[in-house]
Order: structure tokens, then sequence, then C-alpha cells
């Protein structure tokens, strides 16, 4: 959160123009500033980052058909495809960076396919040149869940350019937050116009309503938290970084703890810390969550279970299709990370798995 003071500061103007929500001037001011921030053009801001994946592929124009996805991620990535009316493709993950293996894509294209929706899960950039490439050759669309991707760019290009279409989660969990909030940034001008409509019941005018649309619309109070929480994004994204290196000076190579890869060539926003929790080290993922617990330090099963394992989605998809994240999601475990975590509470975690 940024310093009270701060953002009352915002809140004084909403108060002065007396208007709340509807593409007031705080939206206006906080889409600019992620144009800028973004290097992107085609900026639209949503309610949360689930609207953007679901009217995302709404305003790619995809009614029917089958959509080709990673079952490692949060459940939001796989409901934004059913509740289109589209069918989730689950494709394996890469047991280096748990990103969709690409070498497993075309297998699974089928004259049904419309599109390749993959996840930079934990902020780890999936292998974007390869999907891209497929997406070409088979003429499909390709919209990135980039939820935990905020601030990151891939050979110095912001991560927000790639694909058909990129969405960000701004949730209060996040590396940066709008309270709830989420973007979606596009491509082509005329997805992007499309998904500004289907964010507001799909009104062009007072008397022509031209989309079945929702409404996703930023208001005025997410849009000021925005504004303030990017001018403290660079020094938030530093002070991870300086967690995530005291959790790897303690953990890297320790007998049976995989830590997440370092990718070359990606500017990272360390909004993760997952660990996986190899045979070698003798204790299961549980039984270190339960230790952890015990000694009050609450890591996440983060993600556990696969979406394709779901109670909603029970006996509708086979989560031994995609074995490596059926074993990730069971070994898997994220360790706390926020900003303001000291050296000696790292420690302090530390030592309870090294015991
Ligand atoms: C991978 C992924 N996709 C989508 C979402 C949905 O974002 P939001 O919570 O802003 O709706 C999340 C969020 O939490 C997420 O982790």
């Amino acid at each position: 959160m940024p310093e009270l003071d701060e953002y009352v500061n915002e809140l004084k103007d909403i108060w002065d123009a007396r208007w709340l929500t509807n593409f007031g001037a705080k939206h206006e001011a906080f889409r600019k500033a992620l144009i800028s921030r973004l290097g992107s053009e085609r900026v639209e801001l949503l309610v949360n980052g689930h609207m953007a994946l679901e009217l995302g592929l709404k305003a790619l124009g995809l009614e029917s058909g089958e959509v080709i996805t990673t079952p490692f991620t949060f459940v939001s990535t796989t409901h934004a495809i059913v509740r289109n009316g589209l069918t989730p493709v689950f494709c394996d993950i890469s047991p280096d960076d748990y990103t969709m293996d690409v070498s497993k894509i075309e297998d699974l294209i089928t004259d049904r396919t419309v599109a390749i929706l993959p996840v930079h899960v934990y902020g780890n950039i999936c292998e974007i040149e390869a999907i891209q490439d497929i997406a070409d050759r088979h003429g499909l669309k390709v919209l990135y869940d980039a939820a935990h991707a905020f601030g990151e760019r891939y050979k110095g290009v912001g991560i927000a350019n790639f694909g058909d279409i990129s969405i960000f989660s701004f949730h209060a969990t996040k590396v940066f937050n709008s309270i709830e909030g989420g973007a979606a940034v596009c491509r082509d001008g005329a997805v992007s116009e499309k998904l500004r409509l289907l964010s507001d019941f799909g009104i062009s005018t007072e008397t022509d309503i031209d989309e079945t649309g929702a409404n996703a619309k930023m208001n005025e109070f997410c849009a000021a938290m925005g504004l303030c929480n990017l001018r403290h994004l660079d020094r938030e994204i530093e002070k991870r970084r300086q967690v995530t290196c005291a959790y790897r000076e303690r953990l890297e190579g320790v007998k049976g703890i995989k830590l997440n890869p370092l990718q070359d060539d990606v500017e990272s926003n360390h909004a993760y810390f997952p660990i996986v929790v190899e045979d070698e080290y003798g204790m299961s993922r549980d039984e270190l969550s339960d230790a952890l617990n015990e000694e009050g330090i609450f890591a996440r099963k983060y993600f556990y279970p696969l979406t394709s394992d779901c109670g909603c989605y029970k006996g509708r998809f086979d989560p031994a299709a995609t074995p490596v994240a059926l074993d990730i999601s069971k070994r898997v475990l994220t360790l706390p990370l926020y900003a303001s975590l000291d050296e000696e509470t790292v420690e302090r975690i530390c030592k309870v798995i090294l015991k």
C-alpha cells in the first residue's frame, strides 16, 4: 500500500470531480501511465484480471472450439475458457520452468483448435517465439495470461507486447495492485476497442448496444490506487529481489529442494518463490508444509490441485494426461514473499526447511 496521504491526495480529485466510475479522469490517467510503463498503446483497464481473460477471449471472436492451455495455473485461466463456451485442452508443462511444454502443443491441435492460452506462471516467461511460430503456422490466436508477469521484460521488450492479447492482474496479492483490477493489452486496435465495449455492456452510444457485454469497468478508486502504487513499483521489485536472493543464498544446493529457475533474457518481477520438494529431500511437500505451519509459517500449495482436477471439473478431464504438471502440483510449495519480509524471517523460514 502507498502512504495514506498519497492515496488521499488522489481521492481529493475524485471528490472535486464527483465522478466515481465509468471511464473518469483517474481511469484515463492510470491508463496513460500504463501505456508508458508497458510500452504499448492499446491498454484497456478492467475490474480484475479474470474479466480481462474472459472478455479478451470474447474480443478475439472465439465463440466455439478448443483452446490449448495449461492446467498448472490459477483456476481463473480455465474458468475463462469454459465460461466462454470454449473447451480447454490441457498441454503438459516443462519440468524446468513450469510453463507450457511447447514440444507437446502441436500434437493437441485439431480442426477445432482456435487459440493457445499459455500462462507466464510465477512470472516465468513462456517460450514466446516457439508459441508464436506454432500459432502462425496453424492460424491460431494467442492470449497470454500474464497475471503474474507485470513489470517484466523479455529480451528488453515489455512482456505486454506478445501474442494477440496479454492480460495482467492487479489483485491485492500481486506485485503491483490497484486493490482489484486488471488490464488487457491488445496487438490490434479493433480488438482493443471491442474489449472496451465488452467491459461496458457493449454500449457504443446511448441507443446503440453492439455487443453482449458485461460490466467490467475499473472504478476511480482502484485507478487512483494503481496510480499511487505504480510510482513505487521499481522499489517494490528491488526489495523482492533482495528477499529472493536471501532465500537463494540459504537454499541453493539443498538436497531435494529445487528452486525456481533464473531465466536468460528475462527481467523478473520476483513475484513468487516456488520450491519443488523432490524425493531426496526425505519428507513430502505436505509434511514440509505442515512443519512450516507448526512454526507459524504459511507457505502455499500453489498450484494444487491442477485446474483439470478441480471439483467443478471432476470427470471431465484426465489430470494424468499431463503427468509432469500433476507431479509438480503435488511437490510445489510457494514460500512467503513480500517486499517487507526481512532477512531474519527468511533465515527462520530456511532453518525449518534445512532442519
Ligand atoms: C494465473 C492467474 N490468472 C488469472 C488470475 C485472475 O486475476 P484476478 O484475481 O485479478 O481476477 C490470477 C489471479 O489471481 C492468476 O493468478
